[in-house]
């Protein structure tokens, strides 16, 4: 066990309600402050941004009822940040894991803070007394474990036992709080560690954190959240589509948009999250990932499916990807580039018909580099966003970030309007 591993998954300080921060030091862009504060503490998102921004972008709408919507719902910091501020909001979320995540956090711990949570207090209590018992082996966890070796010896099946007593002995909200407990406790316990992407750990990275203490420590952590910031949690969230490309229609028409969307180049986040995913059954197997990766925007090379038929040209992409034709090293490299703009574009028409013309759309996204190219996202997507009916009113630089050879990036926030189509 070593120190940053242990502050990564317990952050020592909590502030329940901190105070709004000002100046250039604030981190907005990141979820680094989030690890500080109730109910957002629960799962460390590292592709997450801050309570902090949405509440601006909420603020700045003015007063009365909002109806929030974000299409990249991730972890739902849109969505409980709403939520603590009393507004209800909507959400697409392709990764089953990341969207029952939201889901705790805002509906499932809601209504938890109505009743006694007092089980989830006496399941730590048993297990840091008495540990967990091995469950089954017929488990898909188990299964994959024994193929890949993703746990230290014996923690996969303490995993299995644990959420099969849970299953026993908890129902509603309570059994939800208990599963998200033992659900974020697998990475930090298991061989794989979050640099980026999932990988295994190496000589040099910290050890696994001990099972058992580990998930009682997240589930005292949920337990007194529910009790101190729950009672706060004064707006629901609704999951409106899987596939934001896909959205169709929204129980009441949306008065804000706040989003992040995967970046060109960025993470896999189904492959990231593949051990909550099978121990929740969520998969059966590793193969299943396929799938949620088709209905993903395509951003990363492995995104990049020659099924797909190529996409529309779109003018204010094409200088950029036609450089790439000429030197990237990997003929995917351009065909990823072509193929995010053209989901992003998909994306834009989809909200557009959910809102009314006037609307905020605003939305944090990065730059990238590929093979010495620069590929402008920001300034690529305003072009995209334009032609679908949105308007950029103004871009902020939320962070300076470096690409892989060292060049110079950025992270801004896009703020458009709905125009007349
Ligand atoms: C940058 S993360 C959002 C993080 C979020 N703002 C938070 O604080 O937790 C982008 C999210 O978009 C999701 N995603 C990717 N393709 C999608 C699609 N087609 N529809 C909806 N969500 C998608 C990913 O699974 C990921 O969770």
């Amino acid at each position: 066990m070593t120190a940053p591993e242990t502050a990564e998954l317990f952050p020592q300080e909590v502030v329940p309600s901190a105070p709004r921060q000002t100046g250039p030091g604030r981190k907005l862009g990141v979820f680094d402050d989030n690890r500080a504060r109730p109910i957002h503490r629960w799962y460390p998102f590292v592709e997450g941004y801050s309570d902090e921004l949405v509440a601006e972008c909420l603020d700045e709408a003015g007063s009365g009822d909002l109806a929030v919507l974000d299409p990249f719902g991730g972890s739902g910091t849109t969505a409980l940040a709403a939520s603590l501020r009393g507004h209800d909001s909507m959400f697409c979320e392709v990764n089953p894991y990341l969207a029952w995540v939201a889901d705790v956090k805002v509906n499932v711990t809601r209504e938890a803070a109505q009743q006694s949570v007092d089980s989830v207090l006496r399941l730590a209590e048993s297990v840091e007394r008495d540990g967990v018992a091995p469950g089954s082996s017929k488990h898909a966890l188990v299964h994959a474990d024994q193929r890949r070796g993703f746990f230290p010896h014996g923690v996969v099946r303490q995993v299995v036992g644990l959420l099969e007593l849970i299953d026993t002995e908890l129902d509603g909200a309570e059994r939800e709080l208990a599963r998200l407990g033992v659900a974020t406790s697998l990475i930090p316990t298991s061989n794989m560690i979050r640099r980026t992407d999932l990988r295994k750990r190496k000589a040099g990275d910290p050890q696994p954190l001990p099972f058992a203490l580990t998930v009682a420590r997240q589930l005292r952590m949920i337990h007194e959240d529910v009790l101190r910031a729950g009672p706060a949690l004064a707006g629901r969230a609704t999951r409106v589509a899987a596939d934001a490309r896909a959205l169709k229609a929204t129980p009441t028409p949306v008065t804000l948009v706040v989003t992040s969307p995967p970046y060109l180049n960025g993470t896999n986040y189904c492959r990231n999250t593949k051990l909550e995913l099978l121990a929740l059954n969520l998969i059966e197997e590793e193969q299943d990932l396929a799938s949620l990766r088709t209905d993903s925007i395509t951003a990363g090379i492995n995104n990049v499916s020659r099924r797909r038929s190529d996409p529309d040209v779109i003018d204010a992409v094409e200088e950029t990807a036609t450089k790439l034709d000429e030197v990237a090293y990997d003929q995917r490299i351009p065909r990823l580039v072509r193929l995010y703009f053209a989901d992003m574009r998909l994306v834009f028409r989809s909200v557009r018909a959910q809102v009314v013309t006037g609307t905020r759309f605003a939305l944090d996204i990065g730059d990238s580099r590929f093979a010495g190219v620069h590929v402008p996202t920001p300034a690529l997507l305003a072009e995209v966003a334009a032609s679908e009916g949105w308007t950029l009113e103004s871009s902020r630089l939320l962070r300076a970030r470096r690409s892989y050879d060292g060049s110079p990036l950025e992270q801004v926030l896009l703020n458009f309007r709905s125009v007349e189509p």
